[in-house]
């Protein structure tokens, strides 16, 4: 069970999928899919991942038809504005509204050469405008097999949290790379094992009370049927979806795990 004082967050990264027009389709779909099943809203945190160019159109569909969905994105840069083509503010993301910003994702360490340091960079940049930064951390399996279940994400973090004020609000994803898009889920004792060691790092950084209130989530491969043995997990305490968190019916099932399955 999620910790008594922590609201369990659903949280969907869309990745490089959906554009803005079938994004307002599946906003809307999700939402009748929930209203539908009676979903009581204040149960779970969800939050929607889109793309940069989604941002917006977004933003006014959660505001125009009250849908209480969080909004993140994908990535910002570690400055605040200038001669950086290319790059998001997140003074832009604060401005359109957005509560989140995932950081550090594999992807983004793989495909972009992020280093923990520019991850730390980025930690920094999204508290200044006021976004809850989502840390993602996670080792691959040459890594698991060298040094352990909890060492790399444990460094990672270390480092990510480096001169983060104790009162500052985080919320940390622990996603496995071999578990991410590989359909080889991570078992729950895996989950749980890494998230408890990474809310010991929460509290060696930042204290007791931010490790009590830190959400720690699990990513990679999660569906509407093993969700549930998730949340079951005294650290865990939520999912980071990819793939299925693009399909309505799947989502909304992984939204309403405790009621679909008894936790
Ligand atoms: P999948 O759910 O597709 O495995 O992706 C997980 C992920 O990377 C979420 O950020």
């Amino acid at each position: 069970m999620v910790g008594v004082n922590r609201q369990p967050l659903i949280a969907g990264n869309w990745k490089m999928n959906l554009d803005h027009l079938q994004a307002v389709a599946f906003v809307q779909k999700l939402d009748w899919s929930l209203k539908d099943a009676k979903h009581d809203a204040g149960t779970v945190e969800v939050a929607v991942f889109p793309p940069f160019t989604d941002l917006r159109t977004v933003q006014i569909l959660l505001d125009q038809d009250k849908i209480e969905f969080a909004l993140g994105a994908q990535d910002l840069s570690t400055h605040d504005s200038g001669a950086y083509t290319g790059e998001i503010s997140g003074a832009f993301l604060k401005k359109l509204n957005a509560s989140y910003v995932i950081i550090g994702h594999s992807e983004r360490r793989d495909y972009h050469a992020e280093t923990d340091e520019v991850v730390a960079a980025k930690v920094q940049a999204a508290l200044k405008h006021g976004l809850v930064p989502v840390i993602c951390v996670g080792e691959t399996l040459e890594q698991r097999e060298q040094s352990g279940p909890t060492a790399v994400s444990v460094g990672q973090l270390e480092v990510a949290l480096e001169g983060v004020a104790a009162g500052a609000e985080i919320v940390v994803a622990y996603e496995p790379v071999w578990a991410i898009g590989t359909g080889q889920v991570a078992s729950p004792e895996q989950a749980q094992e890494v998230c408890a060691a990474l809310r010991a790092v929460v509290a060696d950084k930042l204290g007791q009370d931010a490790a009590d209130r830190t959400r720690i989530l699990y990513g990679g491969s999660v569906k509407s049927g093993n969700i549930a043995s998730f949340m079951r997990e005294p650290d865990v305490d939520g999912a980071l979806v990819g793939g299925a968190s693009l399909l309505v019916d799947e989502f909304a099932a992984i939204i309403r795990y405790q009621k679909h399955v008894g936790v």
